[in-house]
């Protein structure tokens, strides 16, 4: 349309179109970082409780287990928080004048549950379950950071879809034996730190979870440190323990595979484990049924 508009006009016409490109660009780029910041996943973030309650007390320092609170972990989806009476246990006898504590005596008058701020918490069309990731060997601490050394409760990872998909995708990087989910210092192993691991055939019945026994200690080394090879009682199926004559034969033979590196360890339990491939991981039907 030139007798209309002249030659410079298209040029701006041109300019407004580039800039409304790049404003476009922009928010694009400020709304999937703000998407991603921690202002909105909330990730290491201590949200204020009711009860001040440390993890590092608790589990640091008096030696208590995760399962002691979260008692339905390795058997639901969820772990659970514990009620009043779990506290109470000992908080019926141990600063009793407490201040900190007042809102748990009160709870524990009243009947009423204490209303603890959830600091993790994926939206309700997802699907998660602790059952099977604790049970194939993901520790707790691969998820959840040191809680034994939290003070306030704090998510250490943002539990965004990337972040799922990007273990599902190679799991083996994060897996563990199955009987060191709760070991807050668990280390990958190295070198100078290897891990000896021996698995049962699938043909005793033995539950998956258990189908691998590991140990720092070398199991060709000296006697004593053979004798506390204890985890191979693990490894002793029920069927061979109860039953009549089997059980005059003790453990079955198993022979340890000694590892060096995370890789190594990650491929043996992938496949004791019997671990899904990547594409069947990562498909969305997993998580959004
Ligand atoms: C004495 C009881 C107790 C023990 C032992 C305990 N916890 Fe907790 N845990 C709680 C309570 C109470 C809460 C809720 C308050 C909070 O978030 O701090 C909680 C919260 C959590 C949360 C966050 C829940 C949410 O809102 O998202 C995680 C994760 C967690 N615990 C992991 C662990 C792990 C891992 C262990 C073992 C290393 C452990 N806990 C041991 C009592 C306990
Ligand atoms: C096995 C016994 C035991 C259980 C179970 C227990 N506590 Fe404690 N708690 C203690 C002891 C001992 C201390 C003192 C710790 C210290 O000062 O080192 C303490 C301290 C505290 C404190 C004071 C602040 C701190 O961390 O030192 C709070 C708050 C507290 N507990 C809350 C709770 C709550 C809430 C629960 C239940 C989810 C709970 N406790 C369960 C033994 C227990
Ligand atoms: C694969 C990652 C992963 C592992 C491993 C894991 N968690 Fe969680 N945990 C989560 C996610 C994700 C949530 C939030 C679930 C939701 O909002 O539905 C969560 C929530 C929790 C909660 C809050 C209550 C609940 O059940 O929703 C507690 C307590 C907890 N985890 C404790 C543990 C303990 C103890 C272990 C180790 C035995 C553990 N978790 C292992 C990812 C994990
Ligand atoms: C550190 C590794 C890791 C992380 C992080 C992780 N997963 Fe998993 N997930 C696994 C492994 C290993 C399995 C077991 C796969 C198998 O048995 O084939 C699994 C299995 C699952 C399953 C299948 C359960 C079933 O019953 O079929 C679902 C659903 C799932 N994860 C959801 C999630 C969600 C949602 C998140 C993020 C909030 C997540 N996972 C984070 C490792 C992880
Ligand atoms: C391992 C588990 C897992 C798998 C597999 C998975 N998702 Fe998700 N997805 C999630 C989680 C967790 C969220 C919630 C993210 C959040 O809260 O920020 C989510 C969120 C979403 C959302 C909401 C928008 C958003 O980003 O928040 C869409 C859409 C989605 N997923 C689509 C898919 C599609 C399509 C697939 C298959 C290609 C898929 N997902 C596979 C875990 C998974």
């Amino acid at each position: 349309m030139p007798q209309i508009f002249d030659r410079s006009s298209n040029a701006l016409a041109r300019m407004s179109l580039v800039l409304t490109g790049l404003i476009v660009i922009a928010l694009g780029v400020t709304l999937d970082q703000l998407q991603r910041s921690p202002w909105v996943t909330r990730q290491g973030q201590r949200p204020d409780q009711p009860v001040p309650f440390s993890h590092k007390h608790h589990v640091q320092g008096l030696g208590l287990q995760c399962q002691y609170c979260h008692t339905t972990v390795e058997k639901s989806s969820y772990a659970g928080i514990p009620p009043t009476r779990t506290c109470m246990n000992c908080h019926a006898q141990i600063w009793t004048n407490a201040q900190l504590l007042e809102p748990v005596r009160n709870s524990w008058y009243t009947g009423q549950s204490i209303v603890w701020t959830k600091v993790h918490d994926l939206p309700d069309f997802v699907y998660f379950n602790h059952e099977i990731h604790v049970n194939k060997g993901i520790g707790c601490a691969t998820c959840h950071g040191q809680v034994d050394q939290m003070p306030l409760m704090y998510a250490q990872n943002t539990l965004q879809m990337e972040w799922c998909l990007n273990c599902h995708r190679n799991p083996a990087k994060n897996l563990r034996p199955t009987a060191e989910i709760y070991n807050m210092a668990w280390e990958k192993p190295a070198e100078d730190k290897p891990v000896w691991c021996a698995a049962v055939d699938d043909k005793y019945g033995v539950p998956t979870a258990q189908s691998v026994s590991c140990t720092r200690t070398d199991p060709s080394g000296d006697a004593s440190a053979a004798a506390s090879l204890t985890p191979l009682a693990l490894l002793r199926p029920a069927a061979l323990t109860t039953g009549g004559e089997a059980a005059s034969q003790s453990a079955i033979q198993v022979q340890y595979q000694k590892f060096t590196s995370q890789d190594d360890l990650g491929h043996f339990l992938l496949a004791h484990y019997k671990i899904r491939t990547p594409k069947d991981l990562t498909s969305c039907e997993v998580c959004h049924r």
